[in-house]
């Protein structure tokens, strides 16, 4: 196991909050409905500050994150993707309900676009939210050099807010030159917890300090990008509100314990009232799973106050056409998580055969979903099947020793219970995180119909097995 001392930060002095502000007046593309061209192709970045030479990552648009999409809900999104990386690729748009052939998903959806090659994603965008765009091919490797970015879906009566922000959060890899560390795959990340990185970055950028008004009201749009890290932020001397989980309205909360918990390809928007004094400052920490809490992240509030008055609460957003499922008399089934370090999974199947755990290391996989791992390439048959417009309730066991964020493609869910207790808050998602030893059901409408990919969105884990396809329609 490889561990380096993170780069420092001090090199990297600089705030950050200018060049966020610039992204509340749409920075990146309104794309409308015309079309435009995104390109992914190898690039160098600046993530930790000049003192560092700059990372060669890959990257959608020259940047790192990507550029940042806007569009207006009901709007149709018209993207042609062009592959220039030295392998085959595709954009998935994480989050979307959109039809089944714009998935992104290569082998399953569309054939992956070769290097040198275009592909058309054409669809239109039902739910307003935050939602997210990466490529699902390697996904662990790509997703890993940097291919990711922000879509944010405007809703009509959006709050009022005095800026509209993304903070998208990547962990990388790096060696002593900001260079990646060339050990995607490797055994040990795959069997535990996935790539955790040294080096965190908000929106492509080791930060320093983030600038904000005393009396400012922020909405903060945090997407987890990062391949294997679980954020558990906490604001210190703030309390932000939650209004939203991976891009569905939520009733307006207090995060539990104040922690702000978001795991690989979650979405939370908060409100963030900036009360502190002028000139203060206080610190965002992540107590990261499993770790010791660091900075992320200061926030450094200017003199000038920008309103005296506290503004009241936010108020809840305007919900999005999902179809409830009906859940006195739905289809159930089982998911069952296995495998990893310390799970006990002895066996799997793999392309109909079935392995042992050292048969299976030897091919890169050691996770399974109800005993079967899957690999990219390969077509398997569904986990499940379901009618157009069946009503299901999955129930995932989490048989394993580590958390798993599993998503589901083309739908998004209620999570029903945890353990058997109905949750507070945590009403509709796309990703959920299911601890060790634990129960989680969640139910949906299958509504859009497609073979659909259902996944541990710890990429490494996905990579080695802990993925499948259920069947609508
Ligand atoms: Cu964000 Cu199947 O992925
Ligand atoms: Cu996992």
């Amino acid at each position: 196991m490889m561990y380096m001392t993170p780069l420092s930060r001090r090199g990297a002095m600089r705030l950050i909050g200018a060049a966020a502000a610039a992204s509340t007046v749409p920075a990146g593309v309104r794309a409308q409905t015309a079309q435009r061209v995104l390109t992914a192709a190898p690039a160098k970045a600046n993530l930790v500050g000049d003192v560092y030479p700059a990372t060669a990552v890959w990257a959608y648009g020259g940047t790192v994150p990507g550029p940042e999409l806007r569009f207006r809900q009901g709007e149709r999104l018209r993207i042609a993707f062009e592959n220039q990386l030295p392998a085959p690729s595709t954009i998935h748009w994480h989050g979307v309900r959109l039809s089944n052939a714009m998935d992104g998903v290569p082998h399953v959806t569309q054939p992956p676009v070769p290097p040198g090659e275009r592909f058309l994603y054409e669809f239109e965008l039902p739910d307003a939210g935050t939602y997210w765009y990466h490529p699902h091919a390697q996904s662990d490797r790509q997703v890993g050099r940097g291919l990711s970015g922000a879509l944010i879906v405007a809703e009509a009566g959006a709050p009022q807010v005095d800026r509209d922000l993304v903070w998208l959060l990547s962990d990388w890899r790096l060696d002593q030159q900001a260079q990646l560390v060339e050990d995607f795959g490797n055994m040990h990340d795959l069997m535990h917890d996935g790539r955790l990185g040294n080096t965190v970055t908000v929106n492509g950028q080791v930060p320093e300090r983030f600038a904000v008004a005393p009396g400012e009201r922020l909405r903060l749009r945090l997407i987890n990008a990062a391949n294997a890290r679980i954020f558990e932020l906490e604001f210190r001397d703030h309390s932000p509100v939650v209004i939203a989980l991976d891009g569905q309205p939520v009733e307006p909360h207090a995060p539990l314990e104040g922690r702000v918990v978001v795991a690989p390809g979650q979405r939370t928007d908060l409100i963030l009232d900036c009360g502190g004094a002028p000139g203060s400052v206080s610190q965002v920490l992540d107590f990261q799973k499993q770790s010791r809490p660091y900075r992320l992240v200061d926030l450094a509030y200017s003199d000038v106050p920008i309103r005296k008055e506290g503004l009241p609460g936010p108020k809840r957003l305007p919900r999005n056409p999902l179809s409830e499922p009906d859940l006195s008399n739905p289809q159930r089934h089982e998911i069952v998580l296995g495998g990893g370090m310390m799970g006990g999974m002895s066996h799997a199947m793999v392309d109909g055969r079935q392995l042992s755990m050292r048969e299976m290391v030897g091919q890169g996989l050691g996770w399974a979903l109800n005993g079967v791992a899957a690999s990219e390439a390969h077509d398997h048959p569904p986990l499940f099947e379901a009618r157009l417009g069946d009503s299901l309730v999955l129930g995932f066991v989490n048989e394993t020793a580590w958390p798993h964020p599993m998503h589901l493609h083309g739908h998004s869910f209620r999570v029903v219970s945890r353990n058997g207790a109905v949750p507070r808050h945590e009403n509709w998602r796309d990703t959920v995180l299911i601890e060790p030893e634990e129960r989680v059901e969640i139910g949906f409408r299958a509504d859009n119909p497609g073979d659909w990919m259902i996944h541990c969105h710890i990429l490494e884990h996905q990579a080695g097995g802990m993925m499948g396809v259920f069947r609508v329609g």
